[in-house]
């Protein structure tokens, strides 16, 4: 089944006005990519990208392109066996309002469903376009594994403004980890971890 995760492997689709292909990247892709992310990264709207950066993560990226231009991408990340986050989502502003976003977050939640993710999450200035392709607000709190692998690096960390929202996949097994009491991660300024434990297959 992963064997579909290919940079060949692509999701054809037809928005109102222009065809788009979304696939997995691949290393050639990359001068396109930091051009589009550190394009936005300029306006302060997205986090910059080294070269180096994006060749580590390649494997996390997809891309979407039309008429050999890249109209956007997507990374997903993954944080635990049961946890991944969307990141690095962007669309060319002359593909932007015609559906490129969608297909980039539909080809990452089928990406995240294959490889058997619980949830995933994103942290974000626009909530109003994630809630339009199923994500919810949450607390900051919620989603301890960023701020732990992340956020305390980060010098917004006591002043983040971006806004925490997430997707559920397997609502049974979601509801069964909420239950769980919590031991380690970010809540109130102290180091707080909800468990990754799964429930049995
Ligand atoms: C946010 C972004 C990815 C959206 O991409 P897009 O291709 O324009 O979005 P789509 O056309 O797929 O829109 C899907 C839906 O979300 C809505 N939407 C798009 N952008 C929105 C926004 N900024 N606020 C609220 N809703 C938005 C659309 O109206 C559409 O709704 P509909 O299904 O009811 O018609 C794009 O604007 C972008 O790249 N922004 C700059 C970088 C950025 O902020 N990235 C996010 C980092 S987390």
């Amino acid at each position: 089944m992963l064997s579909a995760l290919t940079p060949e492997s692509v999701t054809v689709a037809t928005s109102p006005n222009k065809d788009v292909e979304v696939r997995k990247a691949s290393m050639q892709d990359i001068p396109a990519l930091l051009e589009l992310i550190n394009g936005y990264a300029a306006k302060g709207i997205m986090l910059p990208r080294t070269e180096f950066e994006i060749s580590e993560d390649m494997r996390d990226f997809s891309v979407a392109y039309s008429g050999g231009k890249l109209a956007g991408c997507g990374a997903l990340h993954f944080y635990s066996p049961t946890m991944g986050e969307i990141r690095s989502l962007a669309v060319a502003e002359n593909f932007k309002t015609h559906g490129v976003g969608r297909l980039i977050v539909d080809a990452l939640v089928y990406e995240a469903k294959m490889y058997g993710l619980d949830a995933i999450f994103a942290f974000t200035y626009v909530p109003g376009f994630f809630a339009k392709v199923g994500f919810n607000q949450v607390e900051r709190g919620e989603l301890p594994l960023k701020a732990w692998k992340d956020c305390l690096r980060c010098p917004k960390f006591h002043s983040c403004d971006e806004i925490a929202v997430l997707r559920v996949l397997r609502p049974q097994r979601w509801e069964h980890r909420q239950a769980l009491p919590k031991v380690l991660g970010v809540e109130g300024g102290a180091v707080v971890l909800l468990p990754t434990v799964r429930r049995p297959v």
